[in-house]
C-alpha cells in the first residue's frame, strides 16, 4: 500500500471536529460528534493530507466541501443519472428552492464520468448505477464526503425500481429489512482474503414515518416488507429468461413461493449495501421503491415506457413529502420559489414561451 506517502498528519487529526462525547452505535462505537456530524471509522482519513473522492471527482484538498455540502440534510440516491436529473428538478419544485436567475442545476460529478450528483439546497441527489458493487463504492465515498463536509445527521434514501413478490407492478415498497438471495440479513465482504457480514439494517422508524405518509387517495398501495437483494437480475432472482438457466420453472416458483412466506415482498439489486454501510456509519436509511412487475405471475418487464415513467415517480412522490415535513417543521422550506424563474401569471408565462418558441 502506498499509504506511507498519502498520509501525513494534520494539526488536530480530527479535520475540525470536537473530539469527544459523541453518540454512539448498539456496539459502543462513536459514529457521531457531539454536534451531530459524521464521526467516521476509518482512523487513516484523519490523518491524511488530502482525501480524493475519486469517482465523485472531488476532494478534500482541491475543493471547500464544507461550503459546498455543509448544509446537506438528506441524500437520495437511484439507478441513473438520468432518473436523478428529474428527480433533482421534482426536489427543486416540492421544496420550493430557488436557482439564481439565469442557472441551472449542474452534474457536480459530471467529469468522474461514473456518477451524478445535483444538489437542491439540503438534498443531495446521486446516481448509483446498478448493483451492490457500485453502490457500495459510492457509499464509502458519500460518506467520507459527509465527514470531510461537517454534515450533522444526514437521512440516506434509495429511491429504486424492483420486482415484486406477490404485488403488481406499481405497488411501492418500503423495505423493513433486507436479506441477500440465501435470506441472510448482512453484506458479506472478502478483506483482505476473510470473509466479513455487516449487519444490513434499515432505521425502523423512519419505514413507519415514510409508511404513515403514504397518502389513502394515492392510486396504488403503498407496502412494508422484506427486501431481498441480489448480485444479479437474471438467475439470481430466479429469472427463465437470462442467458443461462439450469432450473425449472417449478424450481424457480418453489424458491418464489418460500421466500414470499418468509416475508419477502420484493426484489432488487442494491438494498443489501446500502443499508450495510449505512448502518455501519450510523446513518439513518431508507430504501423506498416500485415494482416493475410480480414475479409470481413473469421475467419480463412488459409495461410500456410511459407506464414505467409514471410508475418511477411514486417512491420519489413518497420521499420528497417526508423531507417537505421535516424542512418545514425546521423553518427551512422556501415556499415561494419556482425554480429559476419567478412566475407572476402561470397564463402569460404560457403564451410568452409559445410566442417565443414561434419566431426563427
Ligand atoms: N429490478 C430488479 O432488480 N429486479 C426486477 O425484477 C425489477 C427491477
Amino acid at each position: 500500500m502506498s499509504t506511507a506517502s498519502a498520509i501525513m498528519p494534520q494539526s488536530n487529526g480530527t479535520n475540525g471536529h470536537s473530539k469527544h462525547n459523541g453518540t454512539c452505535d448498539e456496539m459502543g462505537v462513536d459514529t457521531r460528534y457531539p454536534d451531530g456530524t459524521v464521526r467516521l471509522r476509518n482512523p487513516n482519513i484523519e490523518l491524511m493530507d488530502q482525501d480524493i473522492l475519486y469517482h465523485l471527482a472531488l476532494g478534500s484538498g482541491s475543493h471547500d466541501l464544507v461550503e459546498m455540502f455543509g448544509d446537506v440534510k438528506f441524500v437520495c440516491m437511484g439507478g441513473t443519472p438520468k432518473r436523478m436529473e428529474q428527480f433533482a428538478y421534482t426536489v427543486m419544485a416540492e421544496i420550493g428552492h430557488k436557482l439564481p436567475c439565469g442557472t441551472t442545476l449542474q452534474d457536480i460529478s459530471q467529469f468522474s464520468y461514473r456518477y451524478s450528483m445535483y444538489k437542491v439546497g439540503p438534498v443531495l441527489c446521486i446516481s448509483h448505477g446498478m448493483g451492490i458493487p457500485s453502490v457500495g463504492i459510492l457509499l464509502h465515498e458519500v460518506i467520507k464526503l459527509m465527514y470531510h463536509a461537517k454534515v450533522r445527521d444526514p437521512v440516506f434514501f434509495r429511491i429504486g425500481t424492483c420486482g415484486g413478490v406477490g404485488y403488481e407492478g406499481g405497488t411501492v415498497i418500503i423495505s423493513e429489512d433486507t436479506v441477500d438471495g440465501a435470506l441472510r440479513n448482512v453484506l458479506e465482504l472478502t478483506v483482505l482474503g476473510k470473509s466479513v457480514q455487516r449487519p444490513a439494517k434499515l432505521d425502523r422508524r423512519l419505514a413507519r414515518e415514510l409508511k404513515a405518509l403514504s397518502d389513502p387517495e394515492d392510486p396504488y398501495d403503498t407496502v412494508m416488507g422484506k427486501t431481498m437483494c441480489t448480485y444479479d437480475f437474471y438467475e439470481g432472482q430466479g429469472r427463465l429468461d437470462g442467458a443461462f438457466c439450469d432450473f425449472t420453472e417449478t424450481d424457480k416458483m418453489e424458491y418464489l413461493e418460500s421466500i414470499h412466506k418468509f416475508g419477502v415482498v420484493n426484489i432488487e439489486m442494491e438494498s443489501l449495501a446500502f443499508a450495510a454501510l449505512t448502518h455501519h456509519a450510523g446513518i439513518k436509511a431508507a430504501v423506498v421503491c416500485v415494482t416493475l412487475l410480480d414475479r409470481l405471475k413473469g421475467d419480463q418487464v412488459l409495461a410500456p415506457k410511459e407506464v414505467l415513467d409514471e410508475w418511477q415517480q411514486r417512491p420519489t412522490k413518497l420521499v420528497c413529502r417526508y423531507m417537505k415535513r421535516y424542512l418545514q417543521i425546521k423553518g427551512r422550506l422556501s415556499l415561494d420559489g419556482h425554480g429559476s424563474v419567478a412566475v407572476k401569471s402561470p397564463r402569460r408565462f404560457k403564451l410568452v414561451q409559445q410566442e417565443s418558441e414561434t419566431y426563427d
